[in-house]
């Protein structure tokens, strides 16, 4: 008999699905197993008016093949009014921050960080957190070493404003966890498994591309080790990035890594391999219902210790998109959803 395990609502707090084609099919594969997931709003243009987001709720709703889901919403962030603020807070579970520039999408992004405190402090007041994308424009390596001093600025000067540090990959950041109360984070499922060795070492793996970029062995194992121990402040966000395959295979690569639709069965694999399956509801769901105050949908996934094989492409819709570990076997499957 296979060894197996259940989930219960598991609940990705950073995912993109783009809009159009694009949604229409990496939709259901997020919704056939998640119960929610937190969407994030680097459309083009970018998610920032409250219209603008509940019409995208509604074409998520639509592309959802009816399975049970809850769309966290999230607003591009930008300088918004009080009553903007009002307005959208119960449709919301945050503001997305992006840096100008630092990734896929981000060019309406801040330039700079004390220009928009007026909006921290509103936010603050009114219990709506803020999700960071916290890198800098330095060197590559060093991008989100050097934004945690941002982290450090943003979570004293405003203490009570829960923050979200948005796909940590560095040790320091996981250290960064436990020096301010309001700071919690998300870390990706490749950031667990790869390292930029995966990316670049040999040869170039445009799949493994993505921001912030996979770091140092070192880095990978304090956050394998933070997830598969259940860190009271670590959730899973897979950040699951789709592009086409024509903008993934060419000169000038759009940073992103694919794995929504293996992302539970590659978790249960490392969650395995350290003798952690317990932990895994916790850091699929619990932690983040505790953390945003949540209450997902019932949906009850089992895992199996039995291969799947990974396809080598999803298609659909015109749309052709490679996931990370295509075309490999991996060790345990979702072998029913209720
Ligand atoms: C994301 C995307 O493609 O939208 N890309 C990425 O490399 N992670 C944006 C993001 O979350 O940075
Ligand atoms: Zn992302």
């Amino acid at each position: 008999m296979p060894r197996e395990i259940q989930l219960r609502s598991p609940l990705d707090m950073h995912l993109h699905l783009r809009d159009e084609e694009m949604l229409k099919l990496v939709t259901p594969l997020t919704t056939e197993t998640f119960a929610g997931a937190v969407i994030m709003p680097n459309l083009v243009p970018p998610v920032d008016h409250l219209e603008r987001l509940l019409a995208y709720r509604e074409r998520i709703m639509a592309a959802s093949d009816g399975h049970r889901f809850d769309p966290l919403m999230t607003l591009f962030f930008r300088n918004y009014t009080e009553q903007e603020l009002a307005e959208a807070r119960d449709h919301i579970i945050g503001i997305k921050l992006y840096p100008a520039g630092a990734t896929t999408n981000s060019e309406a992004g801040v330039k700079a960080i004390d220009a928009v405190e007026p909006t921290f402090r509103m936010m603050e007041e009114m219990g709506i957190p803020l999700l960071v994308h916290g890198e800098t424009h330095g060197f590559v390596m060093d991008r989100e070493k050097e934004f945690l001093e941002s982290y450090d600025y943003l979570a004293t000067k405003f203490p009570k404003l829960k923050i979200t540090m948005e796909h940590i990959t560095t040790a320091d950041a996981v250290a960064m966890l436990d020096k301010h109360e309001n700071l919690r984070a998300t870390v990706t499922l490749q950031h667990l498994v790869i390292t930029l060795d995966d990316v670049a070492g040999g040869m170039l793996d445009p799949h493994l591309f993505c921001k912030p970029i996979a770091k140092r062995p070192e880095d990978r194992e304090a956050l394998v080790n933070a997830a598969v121990n259940a860190h009271p402040k670590l959730m899973f966000g897979s950040d699951s990035a789709p592009h086409p395959i024509e903008k993934k295979e060419c000169c000038g690569c759009a940073a992103g890594v694919f794995t929504a639709p293996l992302a539970l069965a590659r978790l249960a694999q490392l969650f395995d391999k350290y003798g952690k399956l317990d932990n895994l509801q916790a850091f699929i769901s619990d932690t983040a219902q505790q953390q945003y105050q949540v209450s997902p949908p019932e949906k009850i996934v089992t895992l199996s210790n039995e291969p799947f094989q990974v396809p080598e492409a999803y298609t659909g819709y015109g749309q052709h998109v490679i996931p990370m570990h295509a075309g490999e076997s991996l060790e345990w499957t979702v072998s029913k959803v209720q």
